[in-house]
């Protein structure tokens, strides 16, 4: 007795230091919120217990007649059993309300149900997706895009999102890389914590909704970027860049972690008590909850780790993962393992307390309707000042890839302009994948954002079609890589013109989940038909929509303006109108590299400098090289142009060497030399140069965004201190080491100022 005492204190004490208090509006203090859910979990059946374990997909009409037989017969008679404590995909206040009242009136002890759904770039006015976020490097703006999402879909009934995904992805074959920070840890540290008080916030209102950081972990290293493939890291890239953005959104007080499809070393995440048990919930104190993937503890059974649906919940719970998305597995089967001995009651205790502890947080068991108001829903969906909110983000995520010739911005009149290509028109394509509740053709086409200039003569020709037609969930893309017939009418159009604007790319459905792509060039015929259009006139601005790094080298060769222009959401043809005409001065980063070639992937810029980095003697192939294409990337990390234009110079340490306990600063002057205002994303890099384990040739360390007129400088500056060099050493720790270090500060990682130091006892 004595010893719970303890150990509940102790447990308070813990949850009282995470940031989850010191971001929450909650009247609870840790130990009061303890003791009210552990008087619940005291009051429960083991089935209801796990029942609270539990979510299931809705997909009756829960307003219609109940439903008799099959799936939906037995997830509505455990609904009213008590036995569900989530549901994912039910949407909208009338079916949200008639779910949670069965939970809350019907059942005999009143848990509210937890809703959960993916809101990844938005819920009905869709943001652009979140690695175009990324380029923004705007964490203000990232927080306020989320901050929108959970408001739009609290207002539906929705208290949970499946987001944001903090997997840092190096693989641009891997489809999901569209739905991340890219490829960075650092940045991709502050994307999450950015993302995570967006959704959260402080959880006082119904604009607040749990957030979720996935996928735990290694999913996006999955080999040869084939999605659901087998995941074989070291424990230096685990710590070093795969785990720190999940340890931010357990600083930024996430309270749901959901674990992924692929095994990790040979063990599955979902049935990994290394990650779920040993790091997340001990080393890290994770006070919340952790959902499995879809079906991924019965997956087990498919990766040759658990020989029936039985065992499959018997590790995945030992492990730590508290509920089952549509496994089934823990309903029909936790109870009996617990009663053979198998599974500990006292871990299903402590995943029920989790989920209820979270319930309370959230402000359910104070009004389980919160999220449940009608007048609410209807001023709030589709509401037009998040056409504002969605608008500045997608102008902030543009990314100025090449601008020789100064062919932009393009000028307001007297000029003729052909708008080539099938996704210049498409309503619905640059809503992105994750779009699930966005009705179809809502986004604003560039055709659409650029008739707004109306002082030029503009045309427009589809050219040929990206895919053959719109891809319907759960369907494959299907890309047209036969009909030309299109291209006479391109070419005609582009020969009469002083301009061609070519809208290439791929489609909004050829990224994210289960969409890897073993090329990733231009799909379809675009490569062509961008050669016969550049035949009859080289004036192109190329404008690519994408949902992940595309090998477009040719284009870049070639084409004299190429802008990075993604899956931008419900305003991104007005948002790429504003950047062509030069009403906003574009200033995104690139938060993932491009490759020349895909052979080259995985290529990232925070990579190991090898034995072999130039040849010993120079014109022999002895060196870690291709035979057939070079070793440096199209567009490095962190690149991206502006129509103003910034110097460094006058790079300075204020001390060459330091000690522990003391800091030194570094600061560069940057100048606009250009003609007009711009914003540039200043970035601090170092290289520890010999370490007990080696580290990258650079790594991300800081990097601050300032805005210059014209002729105008600044100076800006960093501060070093031991921190900020620690990495997971040999000795399975973080720690730093002394000695010599390198420190960069640029544009992008490929072309920086730099300066040594070394750290000293
Ligand atoms: C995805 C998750 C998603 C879940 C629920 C899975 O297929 O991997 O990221 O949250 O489905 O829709």
């Amino acid at each position: 007795m004595i010893k719970k005492q303890i150990l509940g204190l102790l447990l308070g004490v813990i949850l009282q230091t995470t940031s989850v208090w010191a971001q929450n509006k909650t009247k609870y203090t840790a130990v009061s919120l303890d003791k009210k859910v552990s008087a619940l979990v005291k009051k429960m059946t083991l089935e209801e217990k796990i029942g609270q374990l539990n979510q299931y997909n809705g997909f009756w009409d829960v307003t219609g007649p109940k439903p008799q037989e099959g799936k939906a017969a037995k997830k509505y008679e455990d609904l009213k059993k008590g036995y569900v404590g989530s549901m994912l995909n039910v949407k909208g206040v009338k079916d949200v309300r008639a779910l949670q009242k069965i939970a809350v009136e019907e059942t005999r002890l009143g848990i509210p149900l937890l809703f959960g759904f993916d809101v990844i770039h938005g819920y009905k006015t869709i943001s652009p997706i979140p690695l175009a976020e990324s380029a923004s490097w705007d964490l203000e703006a990232i927080k306020a895009s989320a901050a929108m999402a959970a408001e739009e879909a609290g207002a539906v009934g929705i208290n949970w999102t499946f987001a944001p995904m903090v997997d840092v992805g190096r693989d641009a074959r891997w489809g999901r890389v569209m739905e991340g920070a890219g490829e960075d840890p650092y940045l991709g540290s502050l994307i999450a914590k950015a993302r995570i008080e967006g959704f959260q916030g402080d959880f006082s209102s119904n604009k607040n909704i749990l957030a979720c950081a996935k996928h735990f972990a290694g999913y996006a290293f999955s080999e040869a970027g084939r999605d659901y493939n087998t995941v074989d890291i070291g424990e230096a890239v685990l710590h070093n860049i795969v785990l720190p953005p999940f340890k931010a959104a357990v600083e930024a007080g996430v309270l749901s972690f959901m674990n992924s499809f692929n095994e990790l070393n040979g063990v599955p995440a979902t049935g990994n008590p290394y990650l779920q048990r040993k790091i997340l919930k001990g080393d890290w104190a994770f006070p919340g909850f952790v959902v499995s993937d879809w079906g991924s503890i019965l997956e087990m059974q498919n990766h040759g780790y658990a020989k029936d649906l039985k065992q499959s919940a018997e590790f995945a719970i030992n492990a730590g993962s508290d509920m089952d998305m549509e496994s089934y597995a823990y309903i029909d089967h936790l109870a009996e393992l617990v009663r053979e001995g198998k599974v500990k009651e006292s871990l299903i205790d402590d995943a029920a307390k989790r989920i209820l502890r979270t319930k309370f947080l959230l402000g359910l068991f104070d009004d389980p309707y919160k999220y449940c108001d009608e007048a609410h829903e209807a001023a709030t969906v589709g509401k037009s000042e998040f056409q504002n909110t969605v608008l500045d983000m997608a102008k902030k995520s543009i990314v100025l890839l090449k601008n020789t010739n100064d062919l932009l911005p393009l000028q307001k009149s007297g000029k003729k302009i052909a708008l080539i290509g099938a996704l210049a028109a498409d309503k619905t394509s640059p809503l992105g994948n994750w779009r699930l509740a966005a009705d179809e053709n809502t986004a604003v086409s560039l055709l659409e954002g650029m008739k707004t200039y109306s002082g030029n003569e503009l045309t427009y020709a589809q050219g040929a079609l990206v895919v053959t037609e719109q891809p319907k969930f759960p369907f494959e893309a299907l890309v047209n890589t036969t009909d030309k017939s299109g291209f006479q009418e391109a070419i005609d159009l582009a020969k009469k013109a002083d301009v061609v604007v070519m809208v290439l790319g791929e489609h909004g459905m050829q990224s994210g989940e289960a969409r890897s792509r073993a090329d990733i060039g231009l799909p379809g015929v675009q490569q062509e038909l961008l050669e016969a259009v550049y035949a009859v006139n080289k004036n192109i601005v190329l404008v690519l929509q994408n949902g992940r790094p595309l090998a477009i080298p040719w284009a870049d060769e070639n084409i004299p303006s190429i802008v990075e222009a993604w899956q931008l959401g419900t305003q991104s043809g007005n948002a790429i109108a504003q950047v062509l005409y030069g009403d906003y001065n574009p200033s995104g980063k690139l938060p993932m590299t491009f490759p020349r070639n895909v052979g080259q992937v995985p290529i990232y810029y925070n990579h190991k400098n090898t034995g072999r980095p130039y040849a010993l003697d120079p014109g022999t192939v002895f060196w870690s090289h291709y035979n057939d294409e070079k070793n440096a990337p199209l567009y490095p990390f962190g690149f991206g142009l502006s129509y103003a234009k910034f110097e460094y110079s006058d790079m300075k340490l204020s001390a060459a060497t330091f000690k522990s306990n003391e800091k030194i600063e570094v600061s560069v002057t940057v100048t606009n030399s250009g003609k007009v205002a711009g914003k540039e994303v200043v970035q601090l890099y170092i290289r520890d140069l010999v370490a007990t384990g080696t580290r990258p040739v650079l790594e991300l360390k800081g990097f601050e965004m300032i805005e210059l007129q014209p002729n105008e400088s600044k100076k800006v500056s960093f501060t070093i201190d031991e921190k900020l060099l620690e990495f997971y050493s040999a000795n399975n720790k973080w720690e730093t080491e002394k000695g010599d270090f390198k420190v960069f500060v640029g544009g992008n990682s490929a072309q920086t100022l730099q300066a040594d130091f070394q750290l000293v006892q």
